[in-house]
């Protein structure tokens, strides 16, 4: 059997995915180009050139200054099936997506444009990719809780088109508990709830995650390796971690992949998936995670296999959707 067929072609699920971070640099100076903004680098090579980071904040300057150029519907409507177009190569058949509001209000984009250039998209995603989808709103943790909360104002009138919240961007000195009374309305609205956590932050953060927001999953999570306890209750709880093994490398919270903690989560019993987090930046979409953590790793068909089952049952499909997938 072919190991790189195998993490291709497996059904899974993508649980971790920012649309923003989906944004590939050729199509990047096309929406420049259509919208007439000058893009700080010279051409695409230039662009994918700087694609080296220290840490999250490197990344998230280039990510924020990247998402400049989608100003229309269409940009978002091409950035959803670019990504599409790519998950289904990878053997994707239901994506959980990302977006961050804050991220194009901020710079005048209405949020309307955002969800309904994204929407266009997705709406026929199953019949053109055989990708069902679902769409998470991600409040930017550094622009504070009170922010957050009109964001969270701003989203409720399309409540019935996003199926969770998150939280996301720089982690150290943002902890979760600061967004207690967003994250508690959301609940209320019948909304599912995710936060990154322990991603560069400390274990404190995904306990907060945990106890304080009520998460349903954590994204990252990994930094709960230092904590015996906190992996304990993961475990036992069940509460899956959307691992993104290759962004981990990438943004320098593990130094190399044959360090990664995840056989340690495998081993504790933790309900590990895997996923790509920002695909365009970090050099692999999600398949490419599973064969890089096969090759790096040594997991073997029967953990990619395991890793895929967890994906479709950590999603936030229906248990009949779920277990069409199974
Ligand atoms: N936004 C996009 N990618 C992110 C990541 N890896 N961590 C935090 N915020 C993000
Ligand atoms: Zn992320």
């Amino acid at each position: 059997p072919d190991p790189a067929g195998m993490a291709l072609s497996l059904p899974k699920a993508e649980l971790h995915i920012h649309i923003e971070g989906a944004l590939e640099p050729e199509l990047a100076f096309e929406c420049a180009r259509r919208n007439g903004i000058l893009l700080p680098y010279a051409d695409v090579d230039d662009l994918r050139r700087r694609y080296d980071f220290s840490n999250l904040q490197s990344f998230l300057d280039l990510y924020y200054t990247g998402m400049n150029v989608l100003r229309t519907t269409r940009d978002f409507t091409e950035l959803a099936d670019s990504y599409l177009a790519r998950a289904r190569e990878q053997g994707v058949r239901h994506a959980e997506i990302f977006f961050d509001p804050q991220a194009h209000t901020l710079r005048g984009v209405e949020l309307s444009t955002v969800l309904d250039g994204l929407e266009a998209s997705l709406a026929t995603s199953r019949e053109r990719f055989g990708i069902s989808t679902r769409l998470i709103a991600c409040f930017l943790r550094d622009r504070g809780p009170e922010e957050a909360m009109a964001t969270f104002d701003a989203l409720l009138p399309h409540a019935d088109r996003i199926t969770g919240v998150g939280l996301d961007s720089a982690e150290s000195g943002y902890p979760p508990d600061a967004f207690a009374a967003v994250f508690s309305r959301a609940r209320e609205a019948g909304l599912s709830l995710v936060a990154h956590a322990g991603e560069e932050g400390p274990p404190e953060y995904v306990w907060q995650a945990l106890d304080v927001l009520g998460v349903d999953r954590v994204d990252h999570g990994i930094r709960a390796v230092e904590d015996a306890t906190l992996l304990r209750r993961i475990a036992r709880d069940q509460v899956p971690l959307t691992v993104c093994p290759l962004s981990n490398v990438r943004l320098r919270c593990v130094s190399t992949l044959d360090q990664h903690c995840l056989p340690h989560l495998v081993d504790t019993g933790v309900s590990a998936t895997l996923n790509s987090d920002d695909p365009a930046y970090f050099g692999g979409y999600v398949a490419d995670n599973y064969s890089a953590v096969q090759r790096e790793l040594g997991f073997g068909d029967t953990a990619l296999r395991e890793f895929a089952a967890n994906s479709i049952r950590a999603s936030f499909l229906g248990q009949d959707e779920r277990e069409q997938l199974l």
